[in-house]
């Protein structure tokens, strides 16, 4: 399948404790346990939004599907959403964003990892994108670890440069699918 195909019927993924799958109406109650965490935006320059607050309004209307990904990860044995990831502001099916979230009570267990090393290995060999980055506060000190763990290489530090609603250090991260291939 395409991209854009994949754009439309958003994919699965399955790693060996995690499913990255679309999120669901019926996940909404295991999302109000941690998607109101203030502690998770940290480094994200922003406070829990609307939707973050009241998940629910996740799965109101959507006129067109956003072309991107969006899948929450959850725990294969409960299957019980835990966290999302996201690959989005995707740029002529060559070049994309990557970013996840994890809830607080299952952070360092590896989950981010996995989520991450699975999605970047679904983006290069299923579709067409060529290259996945993201911008890391400097002070991320996990997400780092995360994104060198899964073979993105820093390529530059942003003095004071924006990222969502505030203004900071940050690094830029990237893979590209040669890289991945190695
Ligand atoms: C970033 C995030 C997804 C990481 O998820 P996780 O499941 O805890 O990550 P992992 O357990 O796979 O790995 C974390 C690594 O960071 C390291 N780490 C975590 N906190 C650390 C700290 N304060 N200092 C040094 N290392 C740290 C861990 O030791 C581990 O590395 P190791 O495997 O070499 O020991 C999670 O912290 C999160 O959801 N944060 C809030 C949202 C966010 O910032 N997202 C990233 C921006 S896109």
């Amino acid at each position: 399948m395409s991209l854009n195909e994949y754009i439309d019927h958003k994919p699965t993924i399955e790693t060996d404790r995690l499913i990255l799958r679309p999120l669901l109406p019926s996940d909404t109650d295991a999302l109000k346990e941690w998607m109101p965490d203030k502690s998770i935006y940290t480094y994200w320059g922003k406070n829990p939004g609307r939707a973050e607050k009241d998940p629910a309004l996740l799965f109101e209307k959507i006129a067109k599907p956003a072309k991107s990904f969006h899948l929450g990860i959850a725990d294969k044995r409960t299957n019980k959403v835990i966290g999302d990831i996201w690959v989005y502001r995707i740029e002529q099916n060559r070049m994309a964003t990557v970013a996840l979230r994890l809830a607080k009570k299952v952070h360092g267990r590896g989950y981010g990892t996995e989520s991450l090393s699975a999605m970047t290995k679904f983006c290069f060999e299923k579709t067409e994108l060529k290259r996945l980055w993201t911008e890391v506060d400097v002070r991320n000190t996990a997400s780092c670890r995360i994104l060198e763990k899964c073979g993105y290489t820093r390529e530059g530090l942003i003095r004071q440069g924006r990222m969502v609603n505030t203004w900071c250090d940050y690094y830029i991260y990237g893979i590209l699918d040669t890289d991945f291939r190695i």
